[in-house]
């Protein structure tokens, strides 16, 4: 029998959702469910799904499926996956999962008293050229792990007419969640303390009350180092909406990945020039493809087959911890040594 999947969020990101769903054989798309009830319909129509809700907690009541996909913003996370592992749905949750400490505490206690399976959309994991580096990690081709610099920052455009919520989120949970948990994912162990820096008045210039970029020291508990930048005031006319720079070191060996402007395609009209994406998300044949869709895939054929998702809970849940110690850090200007839930 087709699982049957709900998504909850009908925005920018809920129709990447939408694609990989309507294209696999094993799932029905049944209802998106979006505040905005005309987003909602426009969706319903885009993609052929029967029911549409304004409320998830009235889609939760009424309708009977099997698993949701939550691409509400940052902030709207929490409250949703607590009433839908209670509802007993397994759910696809974009990241971060949560942006409070009590949010992610109720969470972790929904999912284990319902038994629900969950998946925070940690994308990066698949990313091709992030993941050969860590096969050849894996393979000790580098030695074991010493240090990282991870520059992962957004062009303007994200934050100025991307997301209508910029404001009510930071950067550091909207790209710096992508940044801890590979961090994490390369060293294999947890981060300690973090010491962060912050800047903030372009964008607050232009009327967005958010920082403009965050500088981290992370350190982690098998004495591991890494630096992160993650900023939204990188200049329109960078050829990737991102600017991405990895450099890992091992005890035997170094990558160093410049993801910023991948030149792959160079497209130049009597107007502009520009390096169309072929890496995070694409259509090839009709068919969707790029790193950003490969995990939303994952999670659908593991709901299909019961095979575990490759991210876990403690992942997102300690991603979102040492978030929250950062954006500590910055505010008070000192070291935050992060508080686990496990002690151990
Ligand atoms: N994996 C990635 O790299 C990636 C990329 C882009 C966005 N995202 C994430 O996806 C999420 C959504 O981003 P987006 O760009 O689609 O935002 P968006 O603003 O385009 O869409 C969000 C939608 O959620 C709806 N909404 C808000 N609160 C709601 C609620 N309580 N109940 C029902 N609907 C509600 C809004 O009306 C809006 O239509 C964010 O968490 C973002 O970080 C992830």
């Amino acid at each position: 029998m087709k699982k049957k999947v709900a998504i909850v969020g009908a925005g920018v990101w809920g129709r990447t959702h939408a694609f990989l769903y309507k294209e696999h054989p094993e799932v029905e798309l049944v209802a998106i469910c979006d505040q905005n009830i005309e987003k909602a319909e426009k969706f319903a129509d885009q993609f052929s799904i029967p029911r549409v809700f304004v409320d998830h907690s009235t889609m939760l009541d009424e309708l009977d499926f099997d698993a949701v996909s939550i691409v509400t913003p940052d902030f709207a996370h929490g409250a949703i996956v607590v009433d839908c592992a209670n509802a007993r749905k397994d759910i696809l949750v974009e990241k971060p999962i949560a942006t409070t400490r009590e949010d992610l505490i109720r969470i972790s206690e929904a999912v284990s008293e319902n038994n629900v399976r969950i998946m925070t959309d940690l994308h990066n994991r698949w990313s091709p050229p992030f993941a050969v580096a860590k096969q050849m990690l894996d393979n000790g081709e580098l030695g074991s792990p010493v240090s990282a610099y991870f520059r992962l920052n957004d062009v303007l455009w994200v934050a100025t007419d991307m997301l209508p919520w910029s404001s009510k989120s930071s950067i550091l949970w909207f790209l710096g969640s992508h940044s801890v948990d590979t961090l994490r994912w390369f060293f294999g162990d947890e981060v300690e303390t973090v010491y962060s820096v912050s800047s903030s008045g372009v964008l607050k210039n232009l009327g967005l009350d958010t920082t403009d970029i965050y500088q981290t020291i992370l350190t982690f508990r098998n004495g591991c180092i890494a630096s992160m930048e993650n900023s939204w005031i990188t200049p329109n006319t960078n050829p990737c909406v991102n600017d991405i720079k990895f450099n890992f070191t091992g005890s035997k060996g170094m990558v160093n990945l410049d993801l910023s402007n991948n030149q792959m395609i160079e497209c130049f009209t009597q107007n502009e020039s520009k390096h169309p994406d072929v890496l995070v998300n694409h259509f090839v044949h009709g068919k969707a493809k790029g790193f950003a869709y490969e995990s939303i895939r994952h999670f659908i054929d593991c709901l299909v087959t019961g095979d575990e998702f490759l991210i876990k809970l403690d992942d997102a849940i300690n991603t979102s911890l040492v978030v929250l110690s950062i954006l500590e850090s910055a505010e008070k200007s000192i070291p935050v040594k992060v508080e686990y839930f496990n002690s151990d």
